[in-house]
């Protein structure tokens, strides 16, 4: 008996092992999961692939690797044309694939055609591009459709992508800390490069080509010169030719003062000769170690960072000064237009605009503008940037936050594509022919055209600290790829290959996180408030905080209550922020019974009393939005507790708890930001609302010196 008990404890012990085990893989593993399927499918049995160069190499394994996983078999791979699965670049295809040859050659070099064929009474799969990259998009979109629809077996698919940079930003530090990064440390371990490719790496790789993504700038925007020295880039080096058998190219962001800091000069003014020799050579010596290098990202004259304006020079004469020492390379320069004054408090949501529009058309052909999507900071819901409606000259990229820096950190389960989504769908209104933003940042003929998104990416075992934020990284590519795409529709694909493609499974819990962006812009800043949170962290609510050193880095300036009311007019009467979009959109946000009440305080100062649509007061509506926050979190607990039978326990168990974590976190923000309102309107709370458990005064005394994401005060 003893014995028998022993064994027992002993299985246990291997069996948890073993969960943990499979819980991290599954964790690590991402949207690349292969899962076994039941459904015999011969399709990869026999593939006829050149295995010429390194892309093709990648193809070969990923294939490998997936049908070992999903059918428990290796693939044959043949050079015969006899084969299940074809791979074949549209110089190779033979006569009687003409038609396939036809469709390849009006792609761009990174589309591909997926097409079944029949000869002889048997079915085979041709995937054909142009190049060995559109080869390997080709690839894992099949094994994409095979996830997702395991019973498929005729594919009739052409896809090429709108934007050619579909770029990660990544804000890693050379400390292996990342600013505003909620997911561990930085996964570019500096010190043990250029010898040690972490496999990492490679799987990083792989689930970045996955989705199209082929852009990486790998450092902090708030840069670091050091990074162009030879002892980084050798490392950099390392990095670039790991990735680039997966498309992916390297960039780096460029510290404006690099001239001074690492060449000896006396100025980094761009008019400068000796300053642009500077850059020449610099640049020729980092192409001498990636030939392939993308080019530089820059953060000039913001937030304290040097650049042009040092030296009495704009914009353009910073970037066209980058522009024409990368061109030879057809490197491209991405400078940013995300700036405020350091001296005009007016409106910081005007500022870029009039800083960067009287330079349009001005750039050289090689430089991106790379515009935040809204024109205060990544808040949960900001309308869409002015910029984008008004430089029709120069060629505009996007930047979207994928990390949670205003969303919760890598606590919450928040659904990003809802949010980006809404911006690429706004129109403009610009009375240009192209009207969304999304078909503003797209290309038009074969142009420059890009899209960015800050990563939330480190080296946490789940790569993302919430397994849900890995559903961010995934759809921020897909966006990338077509920014047309629905969010939805990127939900549902992205559960299938992540968890499960259970019907039920999928069908709940894809309209969760649909809901989810929504519910956090309910509990963090309702009905267009913004910028309310936490000084430096922005870790949780602090719409009382009023002391910094800046007008526009405090809460108040944002919200202005008063005992009167609440909200930032930026009508023509206020500060007449709204003058930057196009007439009709001004009109639209501007007069009350059009504006979207969503938007309502970002755009207008209003009495507490003031009736809303519901027949209810604004200060009724900021209580009951804040408490339909609360509630919707307690809601989505229910659903995902409804969905345990569908998926593992460890990622269930891991799941539910993060979802604790966000709905005391809800809480907290209604109960601090309504105790701060209430102490100023002193108004009753409406009955919907569930009462603060705490004073006022306990939130305001709430310190966080060691939340993650900036540098600790020690
Ligand atoms: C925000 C963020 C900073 C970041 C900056 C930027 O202000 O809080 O950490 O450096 O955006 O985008 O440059």
């Amino acid at each position: 008996m003893k014995l028998l008990n022993k064994y027992i404890t002993f299985l246990l012990f291997i069996s948890f092992n073993l969960i943990t085990y499979s819980q991290i893989t599954k964790d690590y593993d991402l949207w690349l999961q292969y899962t076994k399927t039941y459904i015999y499918n011969d399709l990869l049995k026999n593939i006829s692939l050149d295995t010429n160069n390194e892309t093709e190499k990648v193809i070969k394994s990923e294939l490998e690797l997936a049908s070992l996983k999903m059918y428990g078999f290796k693939p044959k791979f043949t050079n015969t044309g006899n084969a299940d699965l074809i791979l074949k670049k549209n110089s190779e295809l033979d006569s009687s694939q003409k038609n396939i040859s036809e469709k390849v050659n009006k792609l761009n070099n990174e589309g591909f055609v997926i097409e079944t064929i029949k000869n002889s009474g048997k079915q085979r799969i041709i995937i054909s591009s142009k190049t060995s990259i559109g080869l390997l998009y080709g690839t894992f979109r099949l094994l994409r459709e095979l996830q997702i629809s395991p019973n498929k077996k005729e594919f009739n698919i052409i896809d090429e992508p709108k934007l050619k940079v579909r770029m990660l930003n990544h804000w890693d530090n050379l400390d292996g800390t990342i600013e505003r990064g909620y997911a561990g440390n930085s996964l570019w371990n500096w010190q043990k490069l250029p010898e040690l490719i972490d496999r990492r790496y490679i799987d990083y790789a792989r689930a970045n080509a996955s989705v199209g993504i082929n852009a990486v700038t790998l450092n902090n925007v708030n840069a670091n010169a050091l990074i162009l020295t030879p002892y980084y880039l050798e490392k950099v080096k390392a990095l670039a030719d790991t990735f680039r058998p997966f498309g992916i190219k390297v960039y780096l962001t460029a510290r404006f003062s690099a001239p001074i800091e690492i060449g000896n000069l006396k100025t980094a003014d761009p008019l400068n000769t000796e300053v642009q020799q500077w850059w020449n050579e610099k640049t020729n010596e980092v192409y001498k170690y990636i030939p392939d290098f993308g080019g530089y990202l820059v953060k000039a004259n913001s937030e304290g960072q040097p650049g042009p304006q040092n030296y009495g020079r704009n914009h353009v004469d910073g970037a066209n000064m980058l522009a024409k020492v990368l061109k030879p390379h057809n490197g491209i320069v991405m400078w940013r237009a995300f700036v405020y004054s350091e001296t005009d408090s007016s409106d910081r949501a005007k500022q870029a605009y009039r800083e960067f529009v009287p330079y349009d058309g001005k750039f050289e052909e090689n430089v991106l503008v790379q515009v935040k999507n809204g024109a205060i900071d990544f808040q949960p819901r900001e309308p869409f940037h002015p910029i984008f409606g008004a430089m029709p000259q120069s060629k505009l990229m996007m930047e979207f936050q994928i990390t949670q820096e205003y969303l919760g950190f890598s606590s919450h389960l928040v659904f990003l594509p809802k949010l980006y989504e809404e911006v690429l769908k706004s129109s403009t209104k610009n009375k240009e022919k192209e009207n969304t933003v999304a078909q503003i940042i797209s290309s038009r003929s074969n142009e420059l055209s890009g899209i960015a998104g800050v990563a939330n990416i480190g080296n946490d075992l789940n790569w993302t600290g919430h397994p849900f934020a890995q559903a961010n990284w995934y759809s921020f590519g897909r966006l990338a790829w077509n920014p047309e795409l629905n969010s939805e529709q990127i939900a549902k694909e992205w559960l299938q290959q992540t968890f499960s493609n259970n019907s039920d499974f999928v069908a709940s819990i894809s309209k969760m996180m649909i809901k989810s962006r929504e519910s956090v812009v309910k509990y963090m800043t309702p009905l267009g408030l913004h910028h309310i949170m936490g000084t430096d962290h922005h870790y949780g609510p602090g719409p009382w905080v009023n002391n910094l050193a800046r007008p526009e880095w405090n809460p108040v300036y944002y919200h202005k209550a008063d005992k009167n009311g609440i909200g930032f007019d930026r009508t023509s009467i206020g500060s007449n922020a709204l003058s930057q979009y196009s007439p009709e959109i001004s009109q639209y946000f501007g007069d009350l019974k059009s504006c979207p009440e969503e938007y309502l305080l970002w755009f207008h100062h209003l009495p507490w009393d003031y009736k809303m649509k519901n027949d209810r007061t604004l200060w009724d509506n900021l209580g009951i939005k804040y408490q339909e926050g609360v509630n919707e979190v307690r809601n989505m607990i229910k659903i995902w507790n409804d969905s345990k039978k569908y998926i593992d326990t460890e990622r269930h168990q891991e799941i539910s708890q993060l979802l604790e974590i966000q709905l005391k976190e809800a809480i907290w923000w209604k109960d601090a930001c309504m105790s701060y309102f209430q102490s100023i309107s002193n108004l009753p709370y409406p009955k919907e609302m569930e009462i603060p458990i705490y004073s006022l005064e306990y939130y305001k005394s709430l310190k966080f010196p060691y939340a993650p994401g900036i540098k600790p005060h020690w």
